[in-house]
């Protein structure tokens, strides 16, 4: 068996400090950019000067969006598509719509002397209203942001809606107890190690654009570049190097990149440009900023009957949301969560604001993040209302191991789950009622010790591709298995890590698959040129996703190794049979050959039957069926200082599923990175604005990022629920623990403040917000920057 807890094979670089990241690659002659972004929030540009700049000794050109319209023939990139369908300005012409948006890309023989230039272009600008506020965009006399946009007099960008809004009515109607709450998913970032980049090497020569970018999906970057740059695709490879992660941040194109293109082109010369700390928080694509109004119905002995909930999505200047094109709230109705119930409706309105442009999947497939947490608090608002205990509450109501496959009432079908055993064990390991007991004799001594449980189920690996696309490219992955004479393979697949460890878990599967070594089996990945097309990563679709395209290719090789096999052994296809990694004759299992020598004699003399090609490599292109739906049960326990505001998180028990596990170890390795997401999220960070539009988290001086001090050693359990129509049984685990983990710190937080009455408090609860949380003030103000 090769799944287990095989070390990770990219770590004998990752940890010598022996990566090749973008910023490592240096090419002769090469120049570096440098962004002049807005100071601003609003306003019109009246002129931009250039001139001082363009006289710096080591500057080699200066590009404004004017200039972008006529670097290619026949193209003007001074705009881009979005993720969304939308359009956004690489360099601003008209105005600038948010702080730290794109004005102009300086390019200088040295990084210092790019980033001095930028001080000498001056930019004039008349300044406009900002709109900070989302829940006034859509008032009238509410200044518009998208005025280039042909017709538009609002800020209204798109209404989604999902469910059945009159059986819901109903449902709420005849209801015993209606719980309702707003609150807000604050805006976040993925904010990860190694900020964004690129080095564009245009040959004027060959017309051939090499591109070293940090990128999660170099696969649909390309096809972009080529529509944008009129470049033919043929001519462009993409490379996406490690990765020093990318939580979403690296799915979208930035303008910075079409910029160094366009000076490479410019020039003649490759250009670099990596953005820094600031620009990659302010700037690069935030996740999250929803405003959610939330109702749940139940009866009065427990039983959840309904769910609705109206979303106000701020998307930024530009709707450059990461998801596909069809669901513009993402998979946002999947807000019914993990429960039983009769009912549901969902309806999100997306506006435009003035703040850095955005939406990503930040560990998370698709908004499935904020669904979760609106659930997991609405369940635990209930749990208060009733009287009843929130972990009994949830165990009374979530859906049972014989409703599966699951149509849920806006939509979706979950694959498998057995949610009571995953809940039942997490308050096994957590000693759930020694808990509740401790927590009364704490509160006897006037003490505030916090119990929250949230379960979650998330729906990852999109598509099919008849339903799921990104600017009308499929969400499909491939993989392509080249097996050589002597049996060593390597596998090119299409999807891209930045950390994740694919590189042992998709050895491991064509090694299973096949019956060879881990370490026989090389991954190939991030380049356009030697990987098969596909949409990358994002949204845990990796293993769900080409995970099965590697099986299913494999499993191709091993059926033209039968074939090979049959030749060798002189004996009729039939009376074989794949046992103990080789092909066996039935009833004489000595009589076998392995993959080692089939793949020797696919590529020797042997004669092998009439139309069989010898040679073993085989592809595959994976279309999903549905997604698959991991889930997990998570309780959190926290000690809260009403007097300092302070949290300290005590324990994590978290037991997730995510069907047959590949790397156990690779995949505990993932929950501990998400709960630690969760921590940040839910008690330290958030992207916010003062009235203006200034963001007041351009540094990790002000988004905090959690730590082993903030987030303790978790204790996790496992349960095994196979996805019955992937080729291995494998789900999602990439994003599940920041998925689930929020909603837990901040149930735990609310439990231990409930002898105070505190029914809610909009996250991040940091020391200031709970202190106000107890003094009864309104928390809304800091945030929401109305
Ligand atoms: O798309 P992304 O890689 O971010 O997420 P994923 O497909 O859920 O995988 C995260 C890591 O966990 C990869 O290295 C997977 O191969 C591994 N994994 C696993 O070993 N077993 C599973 N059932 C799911 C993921």
């Amino acid at each position: 068996m090769n799944y287990g807890p095989l070390p990770r094979k990219e770590d004998a670089r990752l940890v010598r400090g022996k990566g090749t990241f973008v910023d490592d690659i240096t090419l002769p002659g090469m120049l570096h950019g440098a962004v002049l972004r807005s100071p601003v929030a609003h306003a019109r540009i009246t002129s931009i000067d250039t001139a001082a700049a363009l006289a710096h000794p080591q500057v080699e050109a200066v590009l404004t969006g004017r200039d972008l319209a006529g670097t290619l023939p026949g193209r003007d990139f001074s705009w881009m598509p979005t993720l969304s369908g939308d359009v956004q300005a690489v360099l601003a012409t008209d105005k600038v719509r948010f702080q730290g948006q794109e004005i102009a890309f300086v390019i200088a023989r040295d990084r210092y002397s790019a980033r001095d230039a930028l001080e000498l272009i001056a930019v004039e600008y008349e300044p406009l209203p900002v709109l900070v506020d989302a829940t006034r965009a859509l008032d009238p006399g509410a200044p518009v942001v998208r005025d280039d946009l042909d017709g538009r007099t609002d800020n209204r960008i798109f209404h989604w809606s999902a469910g059945d809004k009159a059986a819901t009515d109903a449902v709420f109607a005849a209801a015993d107890v209606v719980v309702t709450q707003d609150m807000l998913y604050p805006r976040s970032h993925p904010s990860p190690l190694e900020t964004c980049g690129i080095v564009a090497d245009a040959d004027p020569v060959s017309g051939r654009l090499t591109i070293w970018s940090t990128s999660q999906a170099p696969h649909a970057h390309r096809t972009v570049y080529a529509l944008i740059t009129g470049i033919p695709e043929h001519k462009i490879r993409v490379v996406s190097p490690d990765l020093g992660g990318g939580f979403g941040n690296k799915v979208p194109i930035y303008p910075g990149y079409l910029c160094a293109i366009a000076g490479s082109v410019r020039t003649g010369r490759p250009v670099k440009w990596t953005e820094d700390r600031s620009e990659n928080l302010m700037a690069g694509s935030f996740a999250r900023d929803y405003h959610m109004h939330g109702e749940i119905a139940a009866s009065r002995d427990g039983r959840i009957l309904g769910l609705r909930a109206r979303v106000l999505a701020d998307h930024g200047a530009f709707n450059g949301a990461a998801q596909p094109s069809k669901y513009p709230a993402g998979f946002f109705h999947i807000f019914t969560g993990s429960y039983d119930l009769r009912a549901a409706h969902c309806e999100v309105t997306g506006v435009y604001t003035n703040k850095a442009p955005g939406g990503v999947a930040y560990s998370c497939s698709f908004r499935v993040t904020e669904a979760v947490y609106l659930v997991e608090r609405l369940v635990d608002l209930l749990a208060r209302e009733l009287g009843m205990d929130p972990a009994q509450l949830r165990m009374a109501n979530l859906l049972q191991p014989d409703q599966f496959p699951y149509a849920s009432p806006t939509g979706l079908v979950y694959d498998s789950g057995d949610y009571p055993q995953a809940l039942r064990l997490a308050m096994d390991l957590a000693g759930y009622a020694d808990l509740r007991a401790e927590q009364a004799a704490r509160r006897e001594r006037g003490q505030y010790m916090g119990i929250g449980v949230s379960f979650f189920t998330e729906g990852v690996g999109a598509g099919p591709r008849e339903h799921m696309d990104i600017l009308g490219l499929a969400m499909a992955d491939a993989a392509e298995l080249r097996v050589h004479p002597t049996g060593k393979a390597v596998l090119g697949v299409s999807c891209q890590t930045q950390g994740q460890g694919h590189e042992t878990t998709f050895a491991q599967i064509v090694a299973e698959e096949l019956g060879l070594d881990p370490d026989d089996v090389d991954v190939v990945h991030g380049d356009t040129d030697r990987t098969p097309f596909g949409l990358g990563t994002y949204g845990s679709r990796s293993t769900a996703v080409c995970g099965a395209a590697a099986a299913i290719a494999a499993r191709r090789v091993r059926d033209r190794a039968k074939i090979v096999a049959a030749a060798m052994l002189e004996v009729a296809e039939s009376d074989l049979e794949w046992a103990d990694r080789a092909w066996r004759v039935r009833g004489d299992p000595e009589q076998a050959r392995n993959i080692g020598e089939i793949a020797m004699a696919a590529h020797s003399g042997l004669r092998l039957p009439d139309g069989i090609e010898g040679q073993l490599d085989a592809r595959a292109v994976y279309n999903p069926p549905n997604l698959t739906f991991p889930f997990g049960a998570y309780i959190c326990v926290t000690d809260v200082d009403p007097v300092t505001g302070q949290v300290v998180v005590r324990r994590f028990i978290a037991v997730d599923d995510c069907g047959v596990r590949i790397n156990p170890m690779i995949v505990e390795g993932q929950i501990h990175r998400g709960l630690a997401d969760g921590v940040g999220i839910a008690l330290m960070q958030a992207i916010t604005f003062d009235h203006q539009g200034n963001c007041l988290a351009g540094s990790l001086m002000d988004y905090l990022l959690p730590t082993s001090a903030e987030v303790p050693s978790p204790e996790l359990g496992t349960t095994v629920t196979p996805s019955p129509h992937h080729p291995i049984g494998a789900k999602g685990i990439g994003e599940s623990a920041t998925v689930g983990s929020p909603a837990a710190v901040v149930n735990s937080v609310l439990d231990a403040l409930a002898p105070l009455g505190v029914r809610h408090a909009d996250m991040p609860l940091t020391p200031a917000v709970v202190w106000r949380a107890v003094q009864g003030q309104p928390l809304r103000t800091d945030l929401a920057g109305g």
